[in-house]
C-alpha cells in the first residue's frame, strides 16, 4: 500500500502496538522483521520508517545492525528506543552503556518545539515510559537535542533536515502521555496521506483477491469463530459463488452451536455457498477411550483433514484454500525474537494433504484481532457472530478431562449453556475473554434432599485476556458466582458441586488441556 509505514521489527515486545496505533491514527502500518530483504518492501513505496525497539544493545555481538538501505532511501524515520540508539551510532555519535538502564516512568522535558512535541509548553514535561540499558552519549552531526529527562541528557533528538526523529522511550505505550501525538506529528511531517479506515481496507482487499483469484474455485474451513466467519464474509464479497464454505460439526461443539452459525450466515448472506457436514459419530468413534490431551488433538485433527479433504474432493478441482489467519501469528513466526514456540497449532487445515493441491490465501493476514471484528462489522457480519468467545479447535473435548463420551458431552453442554447465558445476562460477555465449564474426572460426596449424594464436579473458567498469551482469572461478582453455582447443580444431572478456577496465565493455561 503506497505511502504506508514500514515498521522494522528489532523485537521489542510493543512492535505490534506500533502498527496497532498507526492503523488508528488513519496511517497504515506494515511491519517486517530486521534482517528481511529491504529491497522488496521498499520498492512498494513506504511513506515513511519506523524503527522499533528491541532488548539487545546495540554495541553487543550478534545484534541486530542497520541496513544501509534504511539511511539511502531517504526516507523520514522514526527510531524508537534501540532504533534510535542504532540511528544514533551508525550515523556517526557515540552511545554509552549505563549500569542499571532505565525502566519505568519518567519525565521529559522537550527543549524547543518540534513536529512530534507541539509547541514547547515553557517548563512542562510529559511523563513517558523509559525501557533501555544504552543512551546516546554524543548525537552524530546534523542532530539537535529535543527533549531530556532528569537522568538522561539526550532523550530525544532531531534531525530536521533529514526528518529523521528519534525517542528514547515509547510513544507507543499506553503509559506515555501525548505518545498517540507524538507519532501523528511524525506522520505529518513526513508528509504521510492519512485517512486509512477499515472500509479503505475492505475495498482493496476485496479486489486485491478478485485479481488472484480470477475465475478460480475458493475453499474455506468455516469453524463459526470470529477470524473465519470475517474471512468467508470477505472473501464472499469478493468472489460471491466461486467460494465454497465448509462447516464441519465434528460433535464436540457447544450446544446448538452448528444450527446458529449457520442460521446467521445463511439469513444474512443467503447465496453464501455453505456445505456443513455433521461427522459426529466419526469424532467420537475416533475418541474412544483416548485421555491424553495431545492424543485427543491428534485424533481430532486426523479426522478434520480426512472430513475436509472428503468435502473438497466433491467439489471437483479447488485452486486456493483460504484461511483466516491473523497478523499476531504472522509475526510471530517471522519475528527476530519470534519463538517458533508460540506459533498457535491451529489443527484446523494445517497438514491437509498434497493431493489436495491449493494455493493458500489470508486476507485478514495483516489485521489485529479487534480490526477484524471492525471489518466483520463492515461488512455486514452478525454482532453475535462477532462477539463468541475464541473456542478451541478441538471444542468440548478438552474440556472433558479424561475420556470423552457422549453422556459427558451432554452434562458439559448443559453447564456450558448455563455459564454463558448467565455471563450475558449480566452484560459481563464482552468483557470477559473466555468463559466455559470444565467437566471433572472427579466424584464427591455431598447431600441432596435427605440422601447423600456422590456426584460430578464441575469447574468454571472466566478469564480476561487482550491475546490469549496471558491472561487472569475473571473477578466475576460472588451473586454471578452463586447463581451459576445453584443452576449447574440442580440443572445438571450428576453434578453435585461446582469450582471457580482462579489461576492466571502463566503458570496455568487457559483450557483445562
Ligand atoms: P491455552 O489453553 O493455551 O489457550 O492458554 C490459549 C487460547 O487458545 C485456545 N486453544 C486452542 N485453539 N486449537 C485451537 O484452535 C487448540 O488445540 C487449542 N488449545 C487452546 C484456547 O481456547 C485459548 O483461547
Amino acid at each position: 500500500m503506497p505511502g504506508h509505514a514500514l515498521i522494522i521489527d528489532y523485537g521489542s515486545q510493543f512492535t505490534q502496538l506500533i502498527a496497532r496505533k498507526s492503523r488508528a491514527l488513519g496511517y497504515y502500518a506494515e511491519i517486517i522483521p530486521a534482517g528481511a530483504p529491504l529491497a522488496g518492501p521498499l520498492s512498494q513505496g513506504p511513506g515513511a520508517l519506523v524503527l522499533s525497539g528491541g532488548p539487545a544493545s546495540v554495541e553487543e555481538p550478534g545484534a541486530p545492525g542497520l541496513d544501509p538501505l534504511i539511511l539511502e532511501s531517504g526516507l523520514p524515520i522514526l527510531g524508537i528506543c534501540y532504533g534510535m540508539q542504532l540511528l544514533g551510532k551508525a550515523m556517526g555519535g557515540r552511545l554509552s552503556r549505563e549500569a542499571h538502564g532505565e525502566y519505568g516512568p519518567a519525565e521529559l522535558f522537550p527543549v524547543m518545539d518540534t513536529p512530534l512535541f507541539g509547541k514547547k509548553d515553557g517548563d512542562g514535561s510529559l511523563r513517558v515510559w523509559m525501557s533501555h540499558g544504552d543512551r546516546v552519549e554524543a548525537m552524530p552531526s546534523g542532530f539537535e537535542l529535543t527533549a531530556r529527562t532528569r537522568d538522561l541528557p539526550c532523550a530525544a533528538m532531531s534531525d530536521f533536515k533529514r526528518k529523521i526523529h528519534c525517542l528514547q522511550f515509547h510513544p507507543e505505550v499506553h503509559h506515555t502521555e501525548g505518545g498517540e501525538l507524538m507519532l501523528k506529528g511524525f506522520y505529518e511531517d513526513a508528509g504521510m496521506p492519512s485517512g486509512w479506515r477499515m472500509s479503505s481496507f475492505a475495498k482493496e482487499a476485496v479486489e486485491g483477491i478478485r485479481k488472484t483469484v480470477g475465475d478460480g474455485k475458493v475453499l474455506l474451513g468455516l469453524s463459526g469463530g470470529v477470524d473465519s466467519t470475517v474471512a468467508a464474509v470477505l472473501l464472499h464479497r469478493a468472489v460471491g459463488r466461486q467460494l465454497h464454505c465448509v462447516f464441519v460439526d465434528n460433535g464436540l461443539l457447544r450446544g446448538g452451536e452448528c444450527l446458529e452459525v449457520s442460521e446467521a450466515l445463511r439469513s444474512a448472506f443467503p447465496d453464501l455457498n455453505l456445505i456443513v457436514r455433521d461427522a459426529a459419530d466419526s469424532f467420537l468413534e475416533a475418541l474412544r477411550g483416548v485421555s491424553d490431551p495431545e492424543a485427543k488433538r491428534k485424533a481430532i485433527g486426523k479426522r478434520f483433514i480426512e472430513v475436509f479433504g472428503e468435502e473438497a474432493a466433491k467439489l471437483g478441482k479447488v485452486d486456493f484454500l483460504a484461511q483466516g489467519t491473523l497478523y499476531p501469528d504472522v509475526i510471530e513466526s517471522v519475528s527476530p525474537q519470534g519463538p517458533s514456540a508460540l506459533i498457535k497449532s491451529h489443527h484446523n487445515v494445517g497438514g491437509l494433504p498434497d493431493s489436495l493441491p491449493f494455493t493458500l490465501i489470508e486476507p485478514l493476514r495483516y489485521l489485529f484481532k479487534d480490526e477484524v471484528r471492525k471489518l466483520g462489522s463492515e461488512l455486514g457480519v452478525p454482532e453475535a457472530l462477532l462477539w463468541r468467545h475464541p473456542f478451541p479447535g478441538p471444542g468440548l473435548a478438552i474440556r472433558i478431562i479424561g475420556p470423552v463420551d457422549s453422556f459427558g458431552l451432554g452434562l458439559l453442554r448443559k453447564a456450558d449453556a448455563i455459564v454463558l447465558g448467565e455471563l450475558e445476562a449480566a452484560g459481563l460477555q464482552r468483557e470477559v475473554w473466555q468463559a466455559f465449564a470444565v467437566l471433572l474426572p472427579v466424584h464427591s460426596v455431598g447431600v441432596m434432599g435427605d440422601g447423600r449424594s456422590y456426584g460430578r464436579v464441575v469447574a468454571i473458567r472466566a478469564v480476561t485476556s487482550v491475546d490469549a498469551m496471558t491472561a487472569d482469572w475473571a473477578r466475576l461478582p460472588p451473586e454471578l458466582l452463586g447463581r451459576l453455582s445453584s443452576r449447574i447443580i440442580n440443572e445438571v444431572p450428576g453434578v453435585n458441586r461446582v469450582l471457580y478456577d482462579i489461576s492466571p496465565k502463566p503458570p496455568s493455561t487457559i483450557e483445562w488441556e
